[in-house]
């Protein structure tokens, strides 16, 4: 596991950008996860300003680590996010983004998705292998869309699974704890003070840490590589 620090949010973004376009260099095809929530939109702000004209987006594909079950119209779509931030700012061919289909009957799409995956990844024992799963960590300790009170999805046998939000009860689809860690790369996107506590915990495996979906991340092979800034950071 390697743990970066920055000054902030918009250090994380330039440097996370320019360890992206490192990531991809030479690669035939690059499969990534994303994530939603608020440091996306500035990192994906960033990569696109920093990095739009300099990477072939032809040999990235999209998807989504996990997605709001609404439609794509929605604001609070992670997709309707990601088209605003990043791209309708850069070459990427649509057949590149696999979006989770947030209008659907939850339970269906998941099943859809996992399938998907299973058809366009390589798999190890079974399991989807993204290149790269970009990942935030709530206040709760969620990640993806794994949350604390539903903590027993991170090993259910479905490698996408339909989770409910704690306090507004939105159904979201969600990659499991097994293709996470699965991953050749996962990188957490950790910023601000809310934060703190929570990566504290974790980090330093303080009593209880267990029960947040973010502490079981722990890819099989693969590299853990934290980006945060000074205030996510600040009890490390
Ligand atoms: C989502 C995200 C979610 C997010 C965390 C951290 O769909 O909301 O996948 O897991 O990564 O809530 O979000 P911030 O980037 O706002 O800290």
């Amino acid at each position: 596991m390697e743990v970066k620090v920055f000054k902030d949010k918009n250090e994380v973004a330039h440097k996370f950008s320019a360890y992206f376009k490192e990531l991809v260099k030479g690669k035939e095809i690059f499969q990534v996860a994303l994530s939603g929530g608020s440091t996306p939109k500035i990192v994906f702000d960033v990569l696109a300003a920093d990095y739009g004209d300099k990477i072939d987006w032809s040999r990235i594909h999209f998807y989504w680590g996990d997605e709001r079950c609404v439609p794509p119209s929605d604001d609070q779509s992670n997709y309707k996010m990601t088209v605003e931030h990043l791209f309708s700012k850069i070459d990427v061919p649509s057949k590149n983004i696999h979006r989770v289909l947030g209008e659907a009957d939850p339970m269906g799409e998941a099943m859809r998705y996992a399938n998907l995956l299973e058809i366009n990844l390589d798999r190890v024992e079974g399991v989807p292998q993204f290149d790269l799963v970009i990942l935030g960590m709530g206040d709760d300790g969620h990640t993806a869309s794994i949350f604390p009170h539903e903590i027993a999805l991170w090993n259910s046998n479905d490698h996408c699974v339909v989770a409910t939000h704690p306090d507004s009860g939105q159904k979201r689809v969600s990659i499991n704890g097994k293709v996470i860690n699965c991953s050749k790369e996962v990188v957490f996107l950790v910023t601000g003070s809310s934060k703190a506590q929570k990566v504290d915990e974790i980090h330093h495996k303080k009593a209880g840490f267990e029960k947040y979906p973010a502490s079981l991340v722990n890819p099989d092979s693969g590299q853990l590589v934290f980006f945060m800034d000074e205030a996510a950071a600040s009890k490390l």
